[in-house]
């Protein structure tokens, strides 16, 4: 990475190297912006950026990936416009540290991912983070404050009103631990998985052009339940604040589509808890049956599954070994996580790519999800993968 850096951008003394990892949600699935529980783990697969600093206040970013190379002019970077493409994530970023008083200086920026795009394994998030600190460079920065800072990147020049999950797992991943975050406090407990288990996400190399606007639509619609359900307990704020008890209780008063909503998000913020006492009493099968709720309730509640990511599901189920699975991430396409004994691995991958292929024609992309930590910069470039 560094000679490909050098080669494009000319020998320059010192080449620095961060990265930010992807994710998978193990449970807890649009709750986040509902200030609920989530539980993901930081992925092996991650965006790396090579920066060194330029002259002539010229911010140049090439992507390795795409083979694209893109320029701005730092004086100029508040008033430039989102394009609608992948510069977007590091544009938008470059903005909010600005807005956060921290200069952004010239400089080269080699981008590599190992992410799939649109898999739901969150590779913008990486690349904002990754981004970030590519242009602080070094500088001490509040690890919280950097995603939440990369939270607002998205939600302000993308425009995608997403919540915490994404970025907050790609700062505070850690390796051998899921991360049960606290998306109201925003504080977060290290959860130690079970011996003898593991965590696979395939792939339906789908991402339905819905997910965008479905992902505000639910946005709107949990709005309206903390609405309607606040008309009768004046102190819920927010989704996080609803037992399923009170919800119950109001239902009847909520359009019919409102109240499935606002149970989905009622139920899974249970969910994870419930999710995170079974892992501590190495529960397996308690946990996949939570995975598999989780996905029901995602797939007829909530309404963002589709016909790809439920045959995953359900042909999954169906494989010796596993004790769960579900869909990862917005829906609408993107991965399915499973939970499955660990002997059961190399089984599981070739039958579950041989059943979507026979159904659909696609090899799905298929991941093994060891916790890994969070960004930071690479001290070891040997450590850094080649694009596949
Ligand atoms: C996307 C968003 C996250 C979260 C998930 C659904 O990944 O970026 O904030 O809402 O969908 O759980």
């Amino acid at each position: 990475m560094i000679a490909s850096f050098r080669e494009r951008f000319g020998p320059t003394q010192q080449v620095r190297v961060f990265r930010a990892p992807g994710r998978v949600n193990l449970i807890g699935e649009h709750t986040d912006y509902n200030l609920g529980f989530v539980l993901p783990v930081a992925l092996d697969l991650a965006t790396y950026i090579a920066t060194a600093p330029s002259a002539g206040g010229r911010l140049r970013i090439y992507s390795e990936n795409r083979q694209e190379l893109r320029e701005f002019d730092v004086s100029q970077l508040g008033s430039v416009q989102p394009a609608r493409e992948w510069t977007d994530y590091a544009v938008g970023v470059a903005q909010e540290l600005v807005r956060a008083g921290v200069p952004v200086e010239g400089a080269n920026l080699l981008v590599r991912s190992t992410v799939p795009d649109g898999s739901g394994l969150s590779s913008s998030a990486a690349l904002e983070v990754a981004s970030a600190l590519a242009m602080l460079a070094g500088r001490e920065f509040d690890r919280l404050e950097l995603a939440k800072l990369c939270q607002r990147a998205e939600r302000n020049f993308v425009g995608m009103p997403c919540g915490i999950m994404d970025q907050y797992i790609s700062v505070f991943g850690r390796a051998h631990s899921a991360v049960e975050i606290d998306c109201r406090s925003l504080g977060h407990r290290l959860v130690k998985l079970p011996e003898g288990i593991t965590f696979i996400a395939v792939n339906t190399m789908v991402k339905h052009a819905l997910s965008g606007s479905a992902y505000r639509d639910r946005v709107r619609e949990c709005a309206a339940a903390v609405e309607g359900i606040a008309a009768v307990y004046p102190d819920v704020q927010s989704l996080r604040d609803v037992s399923p008890e009170q919800l119950e209780g109001v239902a009847s008063r909520l359009p019919d589509v409102v109240a499935r909503r606002a149970r989905h998000v009622v139920t899974e913020d249970a969910r994870v808890n419930r999710f995170v006492e079974a892992s501590l009493h190495t529960d397996v099968t308690g946990m996949g049956k939570l995975m598999v709720e989780s996905h029901r309730s995602l797939q007829h509640d909530y309404e963002v599954s589709c016909t790809e990511l439920d045959f995953l599901v359900d042909a999954a189920l169906e494989i010796e070994g596993v004790c769960g699975s579900r869909m990862t991430g917005g829906g609408f396409g993107g991965c399915t996580v499973t939970l499955l004994r660990a002997e059961a691995v190399s089984d599981f991958r070739t039958k579950i790519a041989r059943n979507y292929e026979e159904k659909f024609g696609v090899v799905p992309g298929i991941y093994s999800c060891e916790p890994s930590e969070g960004a930071g910069e690479v001290k070891n470039f040997e450590t850094i993968p080649s694009l596949g």
